[in-house]
């Protein structure tokens, strides 16, 4: 499975993850730069807040009542529909691949 990370100078980040990873994890282990996962994943900091790309939307699991919270309290703002926790985005069959864009900033 692949996750794709785009930053906002261009660059671009190809991950390989197995299934069970999370888009927050996947970042961590490999050095990605611009999210945190300060919580560990836990849906408790939003410091892995990702925008994730259009075509990947209708395969993301739903929201919790604490991601929605987590959401609201995000470094960079908001995109009503793009945006999640990385931390609850978890590799599986259904969602076996994945691009998202860094926000700019995460604290
Ligand atoms: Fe803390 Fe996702 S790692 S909310």
């Amino acid at each position: 499975s692949m996750i794709t990370y785009h930053h906002e100078n261009g660059h671009s980040d190809l991950i390989r993850a197995v299934a069970g990873t999370s888009v927050m994890r996947a970042a961590v282990i490999n050095g990605v730069e611009g999210i945190i996962g300060e919580c560990g994943g836990q849906a408790m900091c939003a410091t892995c807040h990702v925008y994730v790309r259009e075509e990947f939307l209708d395969l993301l699991p739903e929201m919790s009542d604490d991601e929605e919270e987590m959401l609201e309290i995000t470094a960079s703002p908001r995109d009503a529909v793009r945006s999640r926790l990385g931390c609850q985005l978890k590799i599986t069959t259904s969602l076996n691949e994945i691009a998202v864009d860094v926000p700019p900033t995460q604290v």
